[in-house]
């Protein structure tokens, strides 16, 4: 399934993907993805914007509820304000609610409803900023956008071994998680590292036993996993 321009280190963790990735609400499974089925913009954006502060598992309720009951932007931009404010009402950073409907209005009002396709276009709506503007286009278009959330920050660092503490460090982070990006499949590549990060490379205990890029881990190495990603003191 994977590219033939893809980096063995690449196609190594998409092999694993396939075989691993989490179900989630808001994701297209690896196998479906593969039989042609696209991932809904809306939906992915969505996901997104309610990921950004709060964990998976505490947006999976959310997520389903708002999809229910505004199931296309169109429907979320026609809401109520107070409706939306209430139904997020526990996911905490009301700010992203406020923005969720002014970006809703926004790709309804200025776009016919359809989300931007583009890098740029999608940066241009309210309240996206660069990290989810790269994950709608990788997961939703396969665009081959770098995302970089503090799971891959994680694992980059222990990639490499770098012990360059953040956030100095994101620069060269993010550089080399762009030498990796998958050509191929974009899309799963960007979930499939987010899911690397979140299962396996996790902050404590990783289990570097079933993790696809050991061999290739300079951390496992050298036997530093745990001490990294050195951050800065505060
Ligand atoms: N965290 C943020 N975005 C995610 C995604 N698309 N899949 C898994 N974890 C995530």
């Amino acid at each position: 399934m994977s590219a033939t321009r893809d980096t063995a280190q690449a196609a190594d963790l998409l092999t694993w993907y396939d075989r691993h990735a989490r179900e989630l609400p808001w994701r297209v499974s690896p196998a479906a993805r593969a039989a042609g089925v696209r991932p809904d913009p809306y939906r992915v954006w969505m996901s997104e914007i309610m990921l950004q502060q709060t964990t998976v598992a505490a947006v999976k309720s959310y997520f389903e509820a708002f999809t229910t009951r505004w199931p296309t932007v169109s429907d979320l931009a026609a809401a109520e304000d107070a409706d939306v404010m209430a139904a997020w009402a526990g996911l905490g950073y009301y700010a992203r609610a406020r923005n969720l409907l002014k970006c809703a209005r926004a790709v309804a009002d200025e776009h016919g409803g359809v989300f931007p396709q583009t890098l740029e276009g999608l940066r241009a709506l309210p309240g996206v900023g660069p990290y989810t503007a790269a994950a709608v286009a990788a997961i939703a278009f396969d665009l081959p956008e770098t995302v970089v959330d503090g799971n891959v920050e994680r694992v980059m660092a222990r990639l490499h071994d770098e012990h360059m503490p953040l956030p100095q460090s994101k620069p060269v982070l993010t550089g080399y998680a762009a030498a990796l990006t998958s050509q191929g499949r974009p899309g799963d590549y960007a979930q499939a590292v987010m899911d690397l990060g979140a299962t396996i490379c996790t902050p404590r205990n990783p289990a570097c036993g079933l993790c696809p890029w050991r061999t290739a881990c300079a951390a496992w190495d050298r036997g530093t996993q745990a001490e990294l990603p050195k951050k800065a003191p505060k």
